[in-house]
């Protein structure tokens, strides 16, 4: 049987932000056709080499997954942690580094996966990092990008969908490390 989308999820009156209901933003179908869309554009580009993909921890994971499966170029994985978020909905404004990557990328071509780009603060972190390695190229792939805010000098490669200013869980994301688990993508209602 066809998977259905809940159109509403509730957050537990235990925990933070307890009581507030979460629409549906992105559907289960729609995010799994976009991953092969991507899927397909890197595998064209990167026939014939072997990128390095480096996942974003803790909230590309499940991006990552879906996406590498859906590749039919050889490729390595590998994982970085950063941290600009709090327990919080909104950034801190600091990067700091959690786990570092465990490949050495000189001579590499690495392709990073980010669930999503809010500010842009972690992915430039990561851009000024991963180059001081002379990797060959680094490129990045988003799921999401919150492309009103995001204040970036260089562009992202691959963006799965743009979305406006509104805090947003699932598929990998979380809003206080909960609600990971969902195939689908949610949103805080708009105030
Ligand atoms: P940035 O540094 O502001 O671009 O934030 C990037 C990180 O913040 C992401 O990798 C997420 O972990 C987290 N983040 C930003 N917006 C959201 C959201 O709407 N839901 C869940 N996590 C978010």
């Amino acid at each position: 049987m066809a998977h259905v989308d809940p159109p509403k999820v509730t957050i537990p009156a235990s925990s933070k932000f307890g009581g507030e209901t979460l629409e549906l933003y992105l559907s289960s179908e729609q995010i799994q056709q976009k991953v092969k869309e991507i899927a397909g554009r890197i595998s064209e580009h990167y026939r014939d080499k072997c990128p390095i993909m480096i996942g974003v921890l803790n909230g590309s994971f499940v991006f990552m997954a879906d996406l590498v499966r859906a590749l039919d170029i050889e490729f390595e994985v590998d994982f970085i942690k950063l941290s600009s978020y709090g327990s919080e909905t909104a950034s801190t404004g600091t990067v700091r580094l959690l786990k570092d990557i465990s490949a050495d990328i000189t001579g590499r071509d690495v392709i990073v996966v980010e669930d999503i780009v809010d500010t842009g603060l972690t992915i430039k972190f990561l851009r000024n990092r991963l180059q001081e390695a002379s990797p060959t190229s680094v490129t990045f792939v988003s799921l999401l990008l919150k492309d009103e805010i995001a204040k970036l000098d260089f562009p992202l490669d691959y963006v799965g969908f743009n979305i406006p200013n509104r805090f947003v869980v699932g598929y990998g994301l979380d809003v206080d490390q909960k609600f990971r688990g969902l195939t689908a993508i949610y949103a805080f209602k708009e105030n």
